[in-house]
This record gives structure tokens, C-alpha cells and sequence, in this order.
């Protein structure tokens, strides 16, 4: 079967790979960050969702860098690829490296090496202008990564294929929370609200409905809402809700949003199929330590829990920086208290842990990533 060869972002490797995973179905993990999927009918449009995924090649090959691997086998390997896959017009060969990339494989004599032996007169070399491109991903180790992976150390391999015509990464300019016309410190960034919304998914069930309980300004409701996801958005303070209306208005897309206790989405919104709640809660160092305020999180789970009992969740909760160094098994504290106390009471409110994955905010501020399916 025909396949696609995906390239994460550094970012973080192992959410990279849980998104695809939630988008799109079984993976194929060539290392961290390459991946291959099947081509399906829905594939692009689905991966069009990801948050962390850089680049799609397709009709692609690869090479492992073992002992005997030489930079000219390669070229020769990727010429013959040519001969048979690379269409005819311009093209040009871009070759990039992740992390350290591999000792005596060097991105300029590949482009080189390649473009000389696959020109011809009816595949001219263009390097301004080509019509088709040649990606190759020279793949080594990360270099001092910034997020725990649990794959360990990788064996250095080069993949290659024709960048997808039908695959854009997505951009982000213009919506940065303090280009947004209503902006507050607690501003979800776009390309976390995205990933948020893409662990959602379920390869099994569609998401029809986006719900975030605490909208604040907007930052989920705008990515569901410019992925043309029905988005049903409310918050407890009046002027959250108007700055994001104000903040949907800005892009020309369109949600529901109300102003509501979290207590009360259940007769706000009623009972659903296809939802996935996506949100992060109130927080701060005297919410949790007073455990009273702990109770907006816990009802966002119940109220959730009676709207789509077979939905799915997901957020973000504040943890300590120290997460980040902690292996899996580790129970570090999230929302104040430790992991192992806090997912009893998560399963409790019907839903079970499926990920949770710390990820740096910035130097000093973790969040922990926890995504939820039905506990029954
Ligand atoms: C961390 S912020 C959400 C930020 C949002 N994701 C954004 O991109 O701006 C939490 C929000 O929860 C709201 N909130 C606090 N308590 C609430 C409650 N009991 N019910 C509903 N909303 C509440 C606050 O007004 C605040 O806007």
C-alpha cells in the first residue's frame, strides 16, 4: 500500500507522534520523528489538523546508516529512486539534517551529488523556481532534546521523497494571543491550543463538537473554529466571553459562546455524541493549595463526562518544572498534589488517563499534557 513519510518537529517527539496517532490511525515509527502512515482517502485532511508536523513526502525511500553506508551509495540510491519517481519538469533537491545529523553525510554534496545525476533535459535542475522538490532528511541523534522521549537513542537514517503538492505546514502568523485584538496573560498559544485539539481526535470517532468550558480568550475555540469544527465555547466571566467573540470575529469564523459556570454546561449545551472537550482550567498556586479551587477542574470532568459519556478530553494542567526531568513512572505533582492521587480522582469523574506527557511553557513553567477517553 501506498504510504506517507511524516517529519515531526523537535519540538517534542513523543507528542508529535501521539497526534498523528490520534489523527490518523497506526503508525509506522522509523525513528522519533519520522514516521509512516498509510495514504488513505482522509489522510491529508486529517494531518492538515497536526500541530507538531513539519513536512509530508510521499513516494519516498530510506537508508539506513549502517558501517558500510557511504554518502555516494546514497546519492546513487536516491538517483535511482529519481529515475523512477520523480515526475518530469524543474526540480530541485533540498536536503536538511534533524537534531546532530550523521558524521560524513553533508547536506550540499547530496544536493549536489543528486542534481547532477537526475538532471536531464526533461527534468532540468531549477533551484529558484522547481516545479517538483526532492526533500531528504539526513536524521541523526537529537541534540540534547527538550522534552524526555520514551524511544531511546536512534539509529541515524536518511529518508527521502517529493514534498506533497497538497500539504502546507501550517502558519501561524497572525495569530499570535497578543496579535489578537482581546489578549490576557492566560492566552492559550495557537499551536498548543491545535495540538490539544488534535489529541482529541479518535481514528474511530469523529470529532463533531469542540467544548471548552473555560474559553477565556479563545485561543481553543479560534483553531477549532478555523479548522471548521463545530465549537461550543462559555466562561464564568462576561468579559472573556465578549473578547472572544471579538477575537472569532477577527479571524471571519464563527462559534458558540456563552457565559456559564462550568457547573451548568450540562443545561447550557445538553447531551451530545462526537464531542471532545478540550480546555485548560483555572490555575494558580492558591488554587490548588486551598483544594476548594480545585473544583472547577473536577466539575469541567463531571459536567463533561454527563453531556458525552463516549466523547473524549483533553488539557493541560500546571505542573513543576521538575516534570520535565522525570521518567514516566515518576509521580510528580500535578495541580498540587501527586499524580497517583490526582487519576483516581480523574477516573473516578468517568474518564481514564490515556497520555500524559510534560511539556516546557517556558524555562521556569511546565504544563502536563493529560488526555482522557471514557473510563467504561
Ligand atoms: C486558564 S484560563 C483559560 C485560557 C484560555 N484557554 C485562553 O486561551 O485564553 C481559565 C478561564 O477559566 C475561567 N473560569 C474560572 N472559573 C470558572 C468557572 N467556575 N466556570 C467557568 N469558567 C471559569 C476564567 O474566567 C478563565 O478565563
Amino acid at each position: 500500500m501506498q504510504g506517507l513519510t511524516l517529519i515531526g518537529s523537535g519540538l517534542h517527539p513523543l507528542l508529535f507522534r501521539a497526534e498523528i496517532q490520534a489523527l490518523t490511525g497506526p503508525i509506522e515509527i522509523i525513528n522519533p520523528r519520522v514516521l509512516y502512515i498509510p495514504l488513505t482517502e482522509s489522510s491529508l485532511e486529517r494531518l492538515s489538523r497536526a500541530a507538531l508536523l513539519d513536512e509530508v513526502l510521499s513516494d519516498s525511500g530510506r537508508y539506513w546508516v549502517n558501517p558500510q553506508a557511504s554518502q555516494e551509495d546514497l546519492s546513487q540510491k536516491i538517483a535511482d529512486w529519481a529515475q523512477k519517481n520523480l515526475p518530469e519538469g524543474s526540480f530541485a533537491v533540498r536536503t536538511r539534517r534533524l537534531g546532530v545529523g550523521i558524521p560524513g553525510f553533508s547536506r550540499s554534496t547530496i544536493d549536489k551529488e543528486v542534481g547532477a545525476q537526475v538532471s536531464s533535459k526533461s527534468r532540468p535542475v531549477d533551484l529558484e523556481n522547481p516545479e517538483n522538490i526532492i526533500s531528504v532528511v539526513i536524521s541523526g541523534p537529537e541534540d540534547g532534546p527538550i522534552h524526555r522521549d520514551d524511544i531511546g537513542q536512534n539509529s541515524p537514517i536518511v529518508v527521502w521523497g517529493l514534498n506533497h503538492p497538497y500539504w502546507k505546514r501550517e502558519s501561524y502568523s497572525g495569530r499570535a494571543p497578543t496579535e489578537r485584538p482581546f489578549f490576557q496573560p492566560i492566552s492559550l498559544d495557537p499551536r498548543q491550543a491545535r495540538l490539544l485539539i488534535s489529541l482529541a481526535h479518535r481514528r474511530t470517532s469523529e470529532t463533531n463538537t469542540v467544548i471548552d468550558p473555560f474559553c477565556g480568550t479563545g485561543g481553543i475555540a479560534i483553531e477549532a473554529a478555523l479548522q471548521g469544527i463545530e465549537t461550543l465555547a462559555s466562561d464564568l466571566d462576561s468579559r472573556m466571553v465578549e473578547g472572544t467573540l471579538e477575537n472569532l470575529a477577527s479571524f471571519g469564523v464563527e462559534a458558540t459562546v456563552e457565559v456559564c459556570d462550568v457547573s451548568r454546561i450540562h443545561s447550557l449545551w445538553g447531551s451530545r455524541k462526537g464531542c471532545s472537550f478540550v480546555f485548560d482550567p483555572p490555575y494558580g498556586r492558591s488554587s490548588w493549595t486551598s483544594g476548594k479551587d480545585m473544583d472547577p477542574f473536577f466539575e469541567a470532568l463531571s459536567a463533561a463526562h454527563r453531556i458525552d459519556s463516549e466523547g473524549t478530553l483533553s488539557t493541560m494542567l500546571p505542573t513543576t518544572p521538575e516534570a520535565l526531568q522525570a521518567t514516566p513512572s515518576d509521580d510528580v505533582e500535578v495541580m498540587g498534589m501527586p499524580w497517583s492521587e490526582l487519576e483516581p480522582m480523574i477516573i473516578e469523574r468517568g474518564w481514564k488517563p490515556v497520555l500524559r506527557t510534560p511539556v516546557r511553557v517556558h524555562s521556569s513553567l511546565a504544563r502536563m499534557v493529560v488526555v482522557c477517553h471514557p473510563a467504561d
